[in-house]
């Protein structure tokens, strides 16, 4: 297994260009099925993700390539609506084919989805919103069965604002017959993107970013080139990271309309932030200041995905903060490796109580899920000494080699792979 070895203690300083979001990229690529012909989607990061999904569209008979940040994908010759069982447990986003799969094909096969061991994720929302259009679905075991003739335009109410479970509908609506209107949606950027993408392939929906979708289903979608949004998850880890090792970065290819929670957060804190266009200058030279309660819930409040992160910041804040997570139970498994760099937080069921210090010290620690490596990335950059984070594939998933992206920002991170010597302090 890969480790990240990191010297902690320097200011990050510099510019870094921010790649494309996994979050739009998934669904996008998976939606890219319901339209036979060649597809060229840009601004596509190189992360282990999206090489799970270019490999499910590979088994199911397409032909895909990324080349610098640009997916080339021939899905004329897509002959089979299998998802192998095998692929499907690496993601969770592989959930995302079953609406576009549906409606190509008539019927999808798939298993319960992977993904981040951050709580439980159902699928329930995804299921009920497909069977509202008019699918039937056999579960037996590990394997979920759908089929429709054609899917049928209806009003689906999601009782939670699922982000997977909106896509999935809008991807598989897209194509029904009629008019399907999607109320208590979820509005993260990501499903404006999507929206966006659909749209130039002529299908006819409105609404994305608001809570109600309204899509009036079309006989086909053609092939078009597009682009997707920047990763504001990574813009988040990166001005984070800026903040706590009390650095000044500009970040470039950033969307600042996606990040207004998380902006206004950090400058509660004492991070100063400028942003022009597409952007971002981040710097902060004194001691964070804590923010007395955080609660992570839907686009557009605190993102869950950031949550990690900016605990770092709090656990090195001046003053008492508190975190509370809403949106995925157990969702705190950082907390204990912060614990050993020095943290001072405390859990209650979905709160965490973290008291400032004034340094994190380097220690040897597991990157448990995506964002949790980052936060204990973050967390070593910031630390006296050396850090070494375990486990580094979870962070691949998210980060396009995150030691460059920080290298390049001045920071000493350097990965080692088990063939190479580890000189451990
Ligand atoms: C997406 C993001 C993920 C982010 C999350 C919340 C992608 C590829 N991933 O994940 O990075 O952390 O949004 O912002 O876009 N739920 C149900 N039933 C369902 C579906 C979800 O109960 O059918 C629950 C989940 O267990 C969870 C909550 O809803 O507690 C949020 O999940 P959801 O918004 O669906 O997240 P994902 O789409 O999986």
């Amino acid at each position: 297994m890969e480790k990240l070895v990191i010297e902690g203690g320097k200011p990050l300083s510099g510019s870094v260009r921010i790649h494309g979001a996994k979050n739009a990229a998934l669904p996008v690529l998976a939606a890219s099925m319901m339209a036979a012909g060649v597809h060229r989607i840009g601004n596509v990061p190189d992360l282990l993700d999206i090489h799970v999904m270019l490999d499910i569209l590979r088994a199911l008979g397409c032909k895909a390539e990324l080349k610098d940040d640009v997916v080339t994908l021939e899905t004329s010759s897509a002959n089979s609506s299998h998802v192998p069982e095998e692929l499907m447990t690496q993601m969770r986003s592989s959930i995302f084919l079953m609406g576009p799969l549906l409606s190509r094909f008539g019927h999808v096969q798939v298993y319960q989805p992977g993904g981040c061991a951050i709580g439980e994720r159902k699928i329930d929302l995804h299921l009920k919103g497909l069977q509202a259009l008019g699918a039937t679905i056999e579960e037996s075991g590990n394997t979920i069965t759908c089929r429709a003739e054609r899917l049928k335009g209806t009003d689906v109410s999601l009782d939670y604002p699922s982000v997977g479970a909106t896509e999935n509908i809008m991807m598989a609506a897209a194509l029904a017959e009629g008019v399907t209107t999607i109320s208590g949606a979820a509005r993260e950027p990501e499903i404006q993107d999507l929206q966006n993408f659909l749209n130039s392939m002529g299908a006819n929906m409105i609404g994305a970013g608001t809570d109600t979708i309204t899509i009036e289903g079309v006989e086909s979608l053609t092939p078009q080139a597009y682009r997707v949004i920047p990763d504001r998850i990574v813009t988040g880890t990166l001005m984070v990271a800026a903040a706590v090792t009390r650095g000044n970065v500009t970040l470039e290819n950033v969307c600042p309309p996606h990040l207004t929670s998380v902006i206004h957060v950090l400058k509660r804190a004492g991070v100063q932030i400028a942003t022009r266009d597409d952007i971002m200058i981040v710097n902060c030279s004194a001691r964070p200041k804590s923010v007395e309660r955080i609660i992570t819930s839907p686009h557009p409040s605190f993102p869950t995905d950031l949550q990690a992160q900016m605990m770092v910041l709090l656990s090195l804040a001046d003053g008492i903060s508190v975190m509370k997570e809403t949106v995925f139970e157990g969702r705190f498994k950082h907390v204990d490796e912060l614990t050993r760099m020095g943290a001072d937080i405390r859990v209650d069921l979905s709160s965490a109580f973290i008291r400032g210090v004034p340094r994190l010290y380097g220690a040897t620690v597991e990157a448990t899920d995506l964002r949790a490596g980052a936060a204990l990335v973050i967390a070593g950059l910031a630390a006296s000494g050396t850090t070494i984070v375990e486990q580094v594939h979870h962070i691949d998933r998210g980060y396009d080699r995150i030691e460059n992206m920080f290298g390049r920002l001045g920071a000493k991170i350097e990965r080692f792979s088990p063939v190479r010597q580890l000189k451990v302090p």
